[in-house]
């Protein structure tokens, strides 16, 4: 896709991106703001998990043996389940939707996603996907600066690192897994520190984004803001 293909301003196309890192409620929020607009959601983090729990799955050294982990994502294709919500994922056929936050996993996908190559095959996925579903939210790192550039309406969410850490603390709790804040809390700065200083698809604050710090703001009052700056600047087409 051409950055120009993601501006057809008709109403079958709107795409929504939302930026931001970890635990600023990015994955939540682009959910139940997609549900608000009758528009997809896409998860670009699970894709990265999905690949890292593949090569956990095949012992692969992922700091040092970047080529199989590429090798692994360019032949193990990942699918969405649009069916279900959210939507789960597929590798291979293999469904790896409840592996994608263990700890294991997420202790590894930093390195995954700092992989050029990994980077390559999960974009042009991703371009493939916003065709398919060119009504879409779609929440990560890149959203806005590379992998959908043109993107009718961008937002950047931000907020402290102890709220992350908190609000990752309590998703883990709802999901019944064992939760540590302290050890969440430095993964956290780890993985902000490593996603930042990647040369290929660094996280930054797109051009044109809407920036907003949701430390101190319950997620439904950001909720109502996201969804109102998208119906201010596309009117009608939602
Ligand atoms: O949002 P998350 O915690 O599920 O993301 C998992 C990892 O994948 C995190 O280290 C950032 C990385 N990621 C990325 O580099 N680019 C994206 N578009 C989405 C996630």
């Amino acid at each position: 896709m051409t950055a120009d293909d993601s501006t057809n301003p008709s109403a079958d196309h709107l795409i929504v991106t939302i930026d931001g890192p970890a635990g600023s409620g990015k994955s939540t929020l682009a959910r139940q703001l997609a549900a608000r607009l009758g528009l997809d959601f896409l998860d670009t983090g699970a894709m990265y998990r999905g690949v890292a729990a593949k090569a956990i799955e095949r012992g692969i050294d992922i700091p040092n043996e970047p080529y199989y982990v590429t090798e692994l994502a360019r032949n193990c294709p990942l699918r969405f389940d649009w069916a279900t919500d959210p939507p789960r994922l597929y590798a291979r056929g293999a469904d790896v939707t409840d592996r994608l936050r263990d700890r294991d996993v997420t202790d590894a996908v930093s390195d995954v996603a700092a992989i050029g190559g990994v980077r390559q095959v999960l974009v042009q996925e991703q371009r493939c996907i916003g065709r398919e579903h060119p009504r879409l939210v779609t929440e990560g790192r890149d959203q806005g600066s590379i992998v959908f550039p043109e993107a009718e309406v961008k937002f950047y969410l931000d907020a402290s690192s102890a709220v992350r850490a908190q609000r990752r603390a309590d998703q883990l709790r709802e999901m019944g897994k064992p939760v540590q804040l302290d050890a969440i809390r430095k993964n956290i700065i780890d993985r902000d520190r490593k996603d930042s200083t990647r040369p290929d698809g660094p996280l930054i604050c797109p051009d044109h984004a809407i920036k907003i710090d949701t430390s101190d703001m319950p997620l439904d009052a950001v909720l109502d803001l996201l969804e109102n700056n998208v119906r201010v600047k596309v009117g009608m087409r939602v």
